[in-house]
């Protein structure tokens, strides 16, 4: 059942340094990219066109896609919350937007400042707008294991999330694990509750690896035959509401796997840990990935 193959989006430049204390250039933002691409992936979560006020470091959006040296082949996918950003990102010609929402309502309040029902309200024309030009359209879906005001996230409650972005003809969603709690059991039941909705093509895994879980929760996923994934490139990022909390998977950890297990990915391994040493390098610090470390190590 396990999949041959395996597409990543490596979400790095989006959700890896938008949380990024330090500015980072956007020049830098885009020789990451170029660095990501040159690498072998096919997909790449490049910025988020949200308030600046909120997240200060992605204010710099416009320069970023404007900055890249796009490659045919290659989806570069943007963050749009409403109306306002959706118009703002299609200047740049996006090849998918992404709307997010939240299993938990205390979660959905926090960071995009309204409720579930009223996120979806505001999804629902940012969908109908992209698909009538053309542009793919993922859902993100946020808390669906655990909550960090909230606790546990039961799966119907991810269920329902999947079944709201089903209905507002969301064409495929990621089943992240926003803080890095889940297990595997946990983690196949949320995303067991989005196949309800969803066909196996059309769901994702993203897992931040706070807890050390993520490459297990990725096995977990890969059993259900799960084939897309989310992770960040040296495993940048780290969540500013879990103590403690670190980013997404690092890719070069995700791809180290699957090479073992004789999963495609495309992926150059050498030149992926190369991306991961410019980007740890230009933040001044170690890279994230253990992978990476180790093979640095040699
Ligand atoms: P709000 O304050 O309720 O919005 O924020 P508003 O409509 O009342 O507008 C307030 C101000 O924001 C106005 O400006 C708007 O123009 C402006 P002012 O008049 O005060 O100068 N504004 C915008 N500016 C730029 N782009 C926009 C935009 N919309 C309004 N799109 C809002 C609501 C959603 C905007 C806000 O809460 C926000 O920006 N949140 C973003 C939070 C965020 O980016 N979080 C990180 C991404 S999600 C994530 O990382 C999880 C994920 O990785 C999966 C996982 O791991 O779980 C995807
Ligand atoms: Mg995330």
């Amino acid at each position: 059942k396990l999949p041959s193959r395996v597409q990543l989006i490596d979400v790095g430049p989006r959700d890896g340094l938008q949380n990024e204390k330090q500015p980072v250039p956007s020049a830098v933002k885009v020789e990451l990219v170029h660095r990501l691409q040159a690498a072998g992936l096919k997909e790449i979560e490049v910025t988020s066109y949200v308030s600046p006020k909120w997240v200060p470091q992605m204010a710099d959006n416009h320069a970023v896609m404007s900055g890249i040296a796009r490659q045919a082949g290659i989806r570069y996918s943007v963050l749009t919350p409403n109306l306002k950003g959706y118009e703002a990102a299609v200047l740049d010609r996006p090849d998918e937007i992404v709307v997010f929402g939240a299993a938990s309502e205390a979660f959905s309040q926090k960071n995009i400042n309204c409720s579930i029902a009223e996120s979806i309200d505001r999804f629902a024309p940012v969908v109908e707008a992209a698909l009538a030009a053309g542009i793919r359209v993922r859902g993100a879906m946020s808390c669906t294991v655990g909550c960090p005001y909230e606790g546990e996230i039961a799966p119907e409650r991810v269920g329902y999330l999947a079944g709201l972005m089903k209905g507002i003809g969301v064409q495929r969603v990621d089943v992240a694990d926003t803080i890095g709690v889940g297990t595997p059991r946990k983690v196949q039941a949320a995303i067991e509750a989005t196949l309800g909705h969803y066909g196996i093509d059309e769901v994702s895994g993203h897992f931040h690896d706070t807890y050390g879980q993520a490459l297990s929760n990725t096995l977990a996923a890969l059993e259900l035959g799960v084939w897309n994934y989310q992770s960040s490139v040296s495993g940048l990022g780290g969540c500013p509401y879990a103590k403690g909390a670190t980013g997404n998977v690092a890719t070069e950890d995700v791809v180290y796997l699957l090479q073992g297990m004789g999963i495609e990915t495309g992926i150059d391994l050498d030149a992926l840990v190369d991306a991961g040493v410019y980007i740890s390098e230009q933040l001044g610090r170690p890279t994230g990935s253990r992978v990476a470390r180790a093979l640095l190590a040699k």
